[in-house]
């Protein structure tokens, strides 16, 4: 007999997962410090996570994986840290895009990617383009994401469809509206998990998460592991939904 056996993993009904699972990919800095390393290397360890955990939805059937990477209020951090993490963005794309193929994974980008480096950018669009075909798992990346943001474009694009005439004021309805948003066409995320200890929504899906379910927990994004997201795979499946029915 092993003297250390394998840790039991936490039981997950595989049959009944949430459709949707957003993150928000926070603790990196902190991981950082808590190890004596710059904050870009806790970016490094977080984009790893983020490979794991994204192959690891796939593997187990989630159809869609939302991650907050960069919001529209991260760039007020210093220049060099902003620009490490879209070096890091620019890496990942670049060895997603020779993954896709054979996972068949279609990504989309929510925000606003004009600010970016054109380099960037086109990787962006480039990636979106090509994985468009793929229907098995989609996973969306919030870059330059603010879910306010997101709601003003929403707000000035109807309000423009309107004065050309296209719309009326009194015809729109809530599922309208959320073809105006940047998640357009994806249903509501079921599940929003935030690593990191921080207890709040920092602009994260705004008008999607009105009925998700919410899982925080300490560990940071870095050492966020396949286990931790059977925990809250498991604790959202003992919850009982009830949008606002009895
Ligand atoms: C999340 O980790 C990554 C981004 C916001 C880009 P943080 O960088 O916010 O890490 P903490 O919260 O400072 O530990
Ligand atoms: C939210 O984390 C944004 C991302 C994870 C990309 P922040 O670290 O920016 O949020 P606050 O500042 O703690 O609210
Ligand atoms: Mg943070």
């Amino acid at each position: 007999m092993p003297l250390f056996g394998k840790k039991e993993e936490t039981k997950v009904d595989f049959s009944h997962l949430p459709r949707h699972v957003a993150i928000i990919m926070d603790g990196n800095g902190r991981w950082a410090k808590s190890r004596g390393l710059p904050r870009t290397a806790g970016h490094a360890a977080g984009a790893e996570t983020f490979r794991t955990i994204a192959t690891y939805c796939r593997e187990i059937g989630i159809s869609y994986l939302t991650v907050y990477a960069f919001s529209t209020e991260n760039w007020k951090r210093p220049a060099e840290e902003v620009s490490a993490i879209m070096k890091l963005l620019k890496k990942y794309l670049m060895e997603a895009i020779s993954d896709m193929e054979k996972e068949k994974v279609r990504f989309r980008f929510f925000g606003d990617l004009t600010p970016l480096t054109p380099e960037l950018r086109t990787l962006c669009e480039e990636t979106e383009r090509s994985s468009a075909k793929f229907d098995g798992c989609q996973v969306n990346i919030c870059l330059n994401y603010g879910g306010r943001d997101e709601l003003l474009r929403a707000a000035r694009a109807f309000a423009a469809d309107c004065a050309a005439g296209k719309d009326a004021p009194e015809s729109l309805t809530d599922g309208q509206f959320s073809g105006y948003l940047w998640s357009a066409g994806v249903p509501d995320p079921d599940l929003v998990i935030r690593p990191g200890g921080e207890v709040r929504i920092s602009n994260f899906l705004l008008w999607q998460s009105a009925y998700a379910e919410f899982y925080f927990t300490d560990v940071n994004w870095p050492d966020f592991s396949k286990e931790e997201l059977r925990r809250a795979l498991a604790v959202y499946q003992s919850r009982s939904r009830r949008f606002g029915g009895i």
